[in-house]
């Protein structure tokens, strides 16, 4: 197969060995397979780490006072959390889940930012009891529940507005939220946001600090954040005077998932982001913020890879040919909810040429369980191990149990070791919640 136009989209350590197999942070996948099984997930260290401090780097040498946080809903576990506290990063979560993953492994409360449309009284008295550094407030339920829970407690919480900046990032629809009909933000466009300020400014309990907007995921140009840059700077200058300390920008910051489709380089997107940030802050004649930048897509995308064994394979009328593997919509269901592309290789036969186009199923009962509608191999045959690269991210994180399949295992990899950071699941862990008889 043609590896040199996949290079961009496998891990920085992916390499073929003289059998023909790929080999991830040293380790052989073939080997990987056989002792871990399949479907396995594998994320290469080094490219995470690299990715975080690229974002550090890129963004800070710019803009010194730059907080990257780290967006757990991309993939989380205890491992992650640990990889992204060791590399400096602070944390943005969305759910009382991903807050105990990072209290888990000790992550400095004061890094998190809590993120949501709909925080429940719960999820809030948790966030405030850990002292979380920021709360993200979404809305005018949330501004009031806050100031409740906050008083409860004898607290007065840091928070920042997410406002809705009513730009498009064309992105697919279902994953676009800076428009002004989306159910994220407070809207500045009809005098809501304002009000929101006036609100948050005046309360007891919530110092407010700055701003907030994220547009959409995955974001394949710079003008979009630039323009909800212009439009939020212009709000902010005349809405909060001195409060405004920070503006957080969202993350979108895309990954590279096919070779014709290569994202705008990390420093491309800071250079755009820093450069409109200052030119709006001194048209206003403001202090420049801190800046907060919340990459999740593009810290994991590029690291993980998923591996899968073929089984199954039929030819359909008209020539087309499925093959199916062990995996599918239960641990990767962006083909099937965004129509997302992906590219497979065969992990055991790397050095052989590419002969076939077949469509990879999963093996779930849905007839939308398919990975790649067009996947360009060697004639796949059962046994061979197929690898879906790019797969680190939004995949684990938003797997099912659908068809009461068990979701995958996951291994880190380094430097020629496998470490084993999430088990398969077994039958035992589906019927631990059943309540019976
Ligand atoms: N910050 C906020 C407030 C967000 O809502 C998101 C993503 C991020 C940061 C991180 O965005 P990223 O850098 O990962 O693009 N499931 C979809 C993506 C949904 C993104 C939701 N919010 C997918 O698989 O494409």
């Amino acid at each position: 197969m043609e590896l040199e136009p996949l290079l961009p989209i496998l891990p920085l350590t992916a390499q073929v060995n003289t059998s023909g197999h790929l080999v991830l942070g040293g380790c052989d996948t073939v080997e990987l397979a056989h002792r871990f099984g399949t479907p396995l997930y594998v994320l290469d260290e080094l490219t995470m780490r690299t990715m975080c401090r690229q974002f550090r780097h890129e963004f800070r040498s710019r803009h010194p006072d730059t907080t990257i946080i780290y967006a757990c809903k991309a993939y989380i576990g205890l491992a992650m959390a640990s990889l992204v506290a060791q590399e400096d990063l602070g944390a943005d979560v969305v759910s009382g889940g991903e807050l105990a993953f990072l209290i888990t492994v000790g992550f400095s409360p004061e890094k998190i930012y809590f993120h949501g449309n709909n925080k429940s009284p719960q999820e809030l008295e948790e966030a405030l009891r850990y002292q979380v550094g920021r709360v993200v407030v979404d809305n005018f339920y949330e501004l009031e529940l806050l100031e409740r829970v906050a008083a409860q407690l004898g607290r007065r919480q840091p928070v920042l507005l997410r406002i809705s900046p009513g730009v498009d990032p064309h992105t697919h629809a279902k994953t676009t939220t800076g428009t002004v009909e989306s159910k994220f933000g407070i809207p500045i466009a009809d005098g809501q946001a304002r009000e929101a300020v006036a609100k948050a400014g005046s309360s007891e309990h919530l110092e407010l600090v700055g701003l907030h907007f994220h547009l959409g995921s995955p974001i394949f140009d710079v003008a979009p954040y630039q323009e909800a840059i212009r439009i939020t700077i212009g709000f902010a200058a005349d809405a909060l005077g001195p409060r405004f300390q920070e503006l957080g920008v969202g993350g979108g910051f895309a990954a590279q998932y096919v070779p014709q489709q290569p994202p705008p380089s990390i420093s491309a997107y800071a250079e755009a982001i820093v450069h409109a940030l200052k030119e709006e802050c001194r048209r206003y004649r403001i202090p420049t913020p801190r800046l907060v930048v919340e990459p999740g897509r593009a810290i994991v995308a590029r690291a993980g890879v998923a591996l899968y064994t073929v089984g199954a394979w039929k030819a359909v009328p008209g020539g087309k040919r499925y093959i199916s593997v062990d995996g599918g919509m239960g641990d990767n269901i962006r083909p099937a909810l965004y129509g997302a592309q992906y590219v497979a290789l065969l992990a055991n036969r790397l050095l052989e040429p590419a002969t076939e186009r077949v469509t990879v199923a999963g093996k779930f009962c849905e007839s939308g369980d398919v990975l790649v509608w067009d996947a360009h191999l060697p004639s796949p045959r059962p046994g061979d191990l197929l690898a879906i690269p790019a797969a680190g991210a939004y995949t684990l994180a938003m797997a099912s149990n659908y068809n009461a399949s068990l979701r995958p295992a996951v291994v880190m990899v380094k430097d020629g070791e496998a470490r084993l950071v999430r088990r398969r699941e077994t039958y035992k862990d589906l019927l631990q919640c059943e309540v019976w008889p």
